[in-house]
């Protein structure tokens, strides 16, 4: 099959969450299944075109009232051959810090014109390459201009057997803006409730790619269950409901080529499931020395990486007088070490409880390599979060042997078991209800289990790290959507 991602990630060019690895990782895996896979994304300033090859002449495209010029670059996908990416270059888009928005402006009052313009280029470029996809898949809202343009535009303009598949990694997200800026997206007016845009007398743009794409799909099993209730459905559940036949829950898989303990050119020591002992203990040693924390073996190191934004529950783990932080660095005999960027408030309480805390560190940034030394150099994974359509970083632990304790939800439910403390089976420590005290509970339980029954912890993570989260079977999946998108959508 022939197959567009159209996306604002992906990595390594473009990165601010689990979103880019997840569209590179999956795109490498259906290429490796002998697809014809081509990724389509915007020229952030922060991409060197120097490392890019220029396509010849102009994209000129319409986006709704304006006509638009973009030059277009392109590359192939790092660790593969034959699988393109196409940047579109557009300045008054693009040409600027930030892939959703910057410090000053967190979310660009302008993005619903900037991804207009994205998901109109994407169906030039394939004009301009002369090459037709069967299937156009888009992510998240920035993409969701994508499927809408298919089913009520393109279709009748070359893109007759394409057909629309549009995969929710977070439906927190939807990219609601005052409807005025309709008219720059390139879909007639009558249109707007038709395709389902309109929202409180809003425009919004997820709300129209879920109405309209031939297929949808989201990142875990549990997520796909979740976002169908009140609960979970950021009032989309309506919708998704009725929508239900139409949806799939695909579990993420890993890049196991980026995250393998035994191949990890970040780590001071690199190990697997046959060594993890020795393998952690040199990485524990390292992590320590460079966050300054007492060089001590037998405490363990809890480690956290995140986006610092309420989806991940930093209101109940640092919220001032409220979080249980505090507690449990005092309370515990453990070390905390975290590294994240986000909420400014956050941001600031991360700081304020270091200089608190002799046996909390928290770097505040994103660091890629940091990344992979916190995982390798921890004994335990704290991610509480409110909800998780699928979280990879959970999966990470596990594979390098750092315990996950987390919230059970979406994919986190569907990826942690529970430890049972009679047997030791299990891969981590889950609780249910969020709150400052279940969270408490749950790092207590752990971190006894840690001091009292080591040799759980050691099958556990054994157990962990001989997890298989191979992104062949998501793949295999994922094109028995597309055959699906094709049969339902395409010309039907
Ligand atoms: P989400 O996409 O919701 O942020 P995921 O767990 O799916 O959550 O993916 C997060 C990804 O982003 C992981 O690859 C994680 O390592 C990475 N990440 C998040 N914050 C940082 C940071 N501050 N520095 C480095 N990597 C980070
Ligand atoms: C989103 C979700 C996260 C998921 C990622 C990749 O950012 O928040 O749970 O793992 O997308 O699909």
């Amino acid at each position: 099959m022939k197959i567009l991602m159209v996306t604002a990630e992906a990595a390594p060019f473009a990165k601010s969450g689990g979103l880019a690895d997840m569209v590179s990782a999956l795109s490498i895996a259906l290429r490796k299944a002998g697809h014809d896979v081509r990724i389509v994304l915007p020229r952030y300033y922060s991409i060197d075109r120097g490392r890019l090859t220029q396509l010849e002449g102009p994209l000129g495209l319409s986006a709704g009232q304006r006509e638009v010029w973009t030059a277009v670059y392109a590359t192939v996908m790092p660790g593969t051959e034959d699988l393109p990416v196409y940047f579109i270059d557009h300045e008054e888009s693009f040409g600027r810090d930030g892939i959703y928005g910057s410090p000053a402006e967190p979310d660009f009052h302008d993005n619903p014109v900037r991804f207009s313009v994205l998901c109109n280029a994407a169906f030039q470029i394939c004009h301009k390459l002369n090459w037709t996809p069967d299937i156009i898949h888009g992510h998240d809202w920035p993409t969701a201009l994508a499927p809408v343009l298919l089913k009520f535009d393109r279709r009748a303009h070359g893109f007759e057997k394409t057909a629309s598949v549009f995969t929710i990694h977070n439906l927190g997200y939807q990219g609601v803006y005052p409807k005025q800026y309709y008219s720059f997206l390139g879909v007639n007016w009558e249109y707007f409730y038709d395709a389902g845009f309109e929202d409180w007398d809003h425009l919004n743009m997820l709300k129209a790619g879920l109405a309209s794409s031939d297929m949808l799909t989201t990142v875990s099993p549990a997520y796909a269950r979740e976002i169908t209730t009140p609960e979970g459905g950021f009032h989309m559940e309506g919708i998704l409901r009725r929508r239900q036949d139409r949806l799939a829950g695909i579990l993420n898989g890993v890049d196991t080529d980026i995250w393998n303990p035994a191949q990890d050119k970040h780590l001071a020591k690199k190990y697997s499931y046959k060594t993890p002992a020795e393998g952690k203990i040199v990485n524990k040693k390292t992590l320590q020395q460079l966050f300054s924390l007492e060089e001590n073996e037998t405490v363990p190191i809890i480690g956290i990486v995140t986006r610092l934004a309420d989806q991940k529950g930093i209101a109940e783990l640092f919220g001032p007088a409220y979080g249980c932080m505090y507690r449990i660095c005092t309370e515990l005999k453990v070390q905390v070490v975290v590294l994240g960027s986000g909420e400014p408030w956050c941001e600031q309480e991360l700081r304020a409880l270091e200089h608190k805390l002799p046996n909390f560190r928290a770097f505040i940034g994103y660091d890629e390599v940091l990344s992979h030394r916190i995982e390798a150099g921890s004994d335990f994974f704290l991610m509480p979060s409110r909800y998780e359509p699928c979280g990879l970083n959970q999966m990470y632990s596990l594979l390098y042997g750092s315990l996950p304790i987390v919230r059970r939800t979406g994919g986190l439910a569907d990826t942690v078991t529970q430890y049972n403390q009679e047997t030791g089976e299990g891969t981590g420590f889950l609780f249910d209800y969020l709150s400052p005290q279940s969270v408490f509970d749950t790092v207590f339980w752990a971190v006894w289990t840690w001091y009292n029954k080591p040799k759980h912890i050691a099958v556990m993570r054994e157990r962990g790290m001989k997890q298989q989260f191979g992104w062949d079977v998501a793949a295999r999946k994922y094109a028995e959507v597309y055959e699906k998108a094709l049969s339902v959508g395409a010309g039907h």
